[in-house]
């Protein structure tokens, strides 16, 4: 009997019975056993969002730590995560699909006026604004991996001058232009009027988007978040848009989630907040990546998307 030590962050395990079920139906002799029970210490497999610090480095069988979404940030926060043992990211097509439709909408909620539009609705004024053009307007896409390709075709096949950034050289063909490194950065920060950050939280992108960077980009711009909340300095994005030069943000992550009450975000109406909802994982579309790794590591094999600890993604 294989075990899966499973934890999703939410203190009932709320998907552990779909999990179960759909690992099951691919794999034989298995059972998941929440991470917190003592006897998940035995445990081959870990399956895990957020496991709490110190915990796996408990479990001495472990084969392989899989992470329930496409971040691994939450594992390696963990300075006791185990060195030697391979872990997985989640690399599902449905959500770089899912989250692909929420920069879109995001985007054109924005471009769209569809804040003041609700508002005006709420106030049963019928009344309209200047429309914005939107044709061949620069937009930024910050991460370049299989979310953030996804992304950058898509905006252009809506009308988009999609430019799009990466540590290293990328090649996303002719409709997308391309930079890397730190040259690049400045240059696709300077060039753009709306910024869409998908990078992965490693060293070199914790408070990218600093004072600094809001200050570079085009006045008027507007910033989109669904990376992670440690990218991004927070009161330097809320001092950009309070004194007009950005004007506004999307963001689905934050440097403290829950977002706290007294968040000064919660009152600033050119913020749109979402609750890390951008994609969520969805057990019936991963199933068979995580099936797949569990079993190539039983078999003695290399799964694919093993993450590279020093790169950290
Ligand atoms: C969500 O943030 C994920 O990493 O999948």
């Amino acid at each position: 009997m294989i075990t899966i030590a499973y934890h999703d962050g939410t203190p009932e395990n709320e998907k552990q019975t779909l999990w179960a079920e759909r690992l099951t139906a691919r794999l034989k002799h298995i059972r998941l056993v929440p991470l917190s029970a003592p006897h998940a210490k035995d445990a081959d497999i870990a399956l895990v969002w957020r496991p709490p610090v110190g915990r796996l480095r408990q479990l001495n069988q472990l084969r392989l730590i899989v992470s329930l979404g496409q971040g691994v940030d939450h594992l390696f926060s963990d300075p006791h995560l185990p060195d030697n043992v391979p872990v997985v990211r989640l690399v599902d097509p449905d959500m770089s699909h899912a989250l692909s439709h929420w920069v879109i909408l995001a985007l054109l909620d924005y471009l769209r006026d569809g804040p003041a539009y609700r508002l005006a609705a709420a106030e049963r004024r019928f009344d309209s604004l200047p429309q914005r053009q939107t044709a061949q307007m620069p937009v930024a896409v910050y991460g370049l991996g299989a979310i953030g390709r996804v992304i950058a075709h898509r905006l252009a096949a809506l009308g988009f001058a999609v430019q799009g950034w990466s540590r290293h050289p990328r090649d996303l063909g002719r409709s997308i232009q391309t930079h890397h490194g730190e040259q690049g950065f400045q240059n696709i920060v300077s060039n753009c009027i709306a910024h869409i950050c998908i990078l992965p939280l490693t060293a070199h992108t914790t408070n990218l988007f600093s004072a600094d960077v809001f200050a570079a980009m085009p006045a008027g711009s507007y910033f989109i978040n669904a990376g992670r909340g440690h990218q991004v300095e927070e009161g330097a994005l809320l001092n950009a848009i309070r004194t007009g030069h950005l004007a506004g943000a999307a963001l689905d992550v934050f440097v403290e989630e829950p977002l706290p009450d007294t968040h000064p975000f919660w009152k600033e109406t050119r913020i749109a907040i979402w609750p890390h909802v951008a994609a969520q994982t969805n057990p019936d579309t991963a199933a068979d990546q995580v099936a797949q790794a569990i079993s190539t590591v039983l078999a003695g094999g290399q799964p694919e998307h093993i993450v590279d600890k020093f790169r950290g993604y």
